[in-house]
């Protein structure tokens, strides 16, 4: 189209146009010169531009309704068509270059922002937040350390056992059979399943971890297992979920005097009292045979029930397919919340469960926190 209208040696290259020509245009007071100056001006300016802001002024400035090349542009309204075409391309060549220039160093000066400010805000997740706000340690967690710590001292390492369990090992191998009258003393939350599958429960004990040591390990066995435990009971002295502590020793010459030197030091230790009295009173566990309850003497002279225990009941091993001619074993289990409300005087079992901020940080153990 343009070559139509400009002579053959015309193009829309700025190189293309005739010397002559050019002189022409200029002297006409065509502003050609000014267009390459303006051009090259601009370009070194963005350039040298260091903030965004400065590239914006160098824009408006360009480009803008009152900008440089803006008004050359209207100016081109007053030329000949001809004239118009060459500084048109001119003008047009121009602000290309220029707002790929911006364009570029806007990129550029993002990137560059950017890059700085990942710089100064990275963020050392290691280190605590600052000003540090002391977290709590809640008492259960705390005593379950505790409790970790001294049977492991004692030689136990912790089991493991799943909240929902079959009923199988919940009750039937720990010698609790369908009927047993011990399964209607405990408050059961029976889950749903299917027909051919074994009945689940929440766990109503940690005794069941037990069972499933037995079946896995070979004797010589000492281990203890914490955990969350499952009964529909609630008032001040029991919630539907509690913790509790379970321990099992098995190996060939194991006695009731080694239960009864276990529990003593766990005891002595745990309240922090190296004279504390234990009594053992006869008791009943379809699991253990003799079965006892243990007492401590507390402060005010009475005795406190914190504990159940015994002899694993031959039935038990032989469900486990441990020969109890060869061996025996003791096992005893304890409510941790039950051991925890005696150490901190603590009087309603509801609180532990409450997540009332101001009993936590008057109940709960300062932990160690890096400044
Ligand atoms: N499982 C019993 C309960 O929840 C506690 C218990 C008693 C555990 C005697 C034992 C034991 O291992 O020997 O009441």
């Amino acid at each position: 189209m343009i070559n139509t209208l400009l002579p053959p040696q015309f193009s829309l290259g700025n190189l293309a146009i005739p010397h002559a020509i050019r002189e022409h245009i200029f002297d006409e007071g065509f502003p050609m010169e000014m267009i390459g100056q303006l051009k090259s001006q601009v370009l070194a300016d963005v350039e040298k531009a260091t903030s965004l802001h400065a590239l914006e002024d160098l824009r408006v400035n360009a480009l803008g309704k009152k900008g440089q090349l803006t008004l050359l542009m209207k100016d081109l309204g007053q030329k000949s068509p001809e004239e118009r075409r060459v500084i048109g391309a001119e003008l047009n060549a121009a602000k290309e270059a220029i707002t790929t220039a911006l364009d570029q160093r806007k990129t550029q000066l993002e990137d560059a922002a950017i890059n700085t400010r990942l710089a100064s805000e990275t963020l050392d997740v290691s280190l605590p937040p600052h000003p540090s706000p002391k977290g709590k340690v809640h008492p259960l967690s705390y005593v379950m350390d505790q409790v970790i710590h001294i049977f492991g001292q004692m030689g136990f390492v912790v089991a493991e056992g799943p909240d929902i369990e079959e009923d199988f090992y919940n009750f039937t191998a720990l010698n609790i059979p369908p009927e047993h009258p011990a399964r209607q003393e405990q408050d059961t939350f029976y889950l749903p399943s299917l027909p051919d599958q074994q009945p689940l429960v929440l766990r109503t004990h940690t005794s069941p971890v037990q069972i499933r040591t037995m079946l896995n390990e070979k004797p010589p066995i000492r281990i203890i297992a914490l955990g969350r435990t499952y009964r529909s009971d609630y008032d001040a002295t029991h919630t539907p979920m509690f913790h509790q502590i379970e321990g099992l020793v098995v190996d060939t010459k194991t006695h009731m005097g080694h239960l009864k030197g276990c529990l003593e030091e766990f005891c002595r230790l745990f309240f922090e009292d190296p004279s504390l009295k234990l009594r053992f009173r006869p008791g009943y566990f379809p699991f253990t045979e003799p079965s006892a309850e243990v007492d401590i003497a507390w402060k005010n002279g009475n005795w406190l029930e914190i504990l159940g225990c015994g002899m694993v009941h031959p039935n038990v091993l032989r469900n486990c397919e441990i020969d109890p001619d060869v061996y025996q074993g003791f096992a005893f289990g304890m409510g941790i919340e039950r051991i925890a409300m005696l150490k901190y005087g603590i009087e309603d079992l509801r609180l532990f469960f409450e997540s009332d901020l101001r009993w936590l940080n008057h109940y709960g153990f300062a932990t160690e926190v890096r400044e």
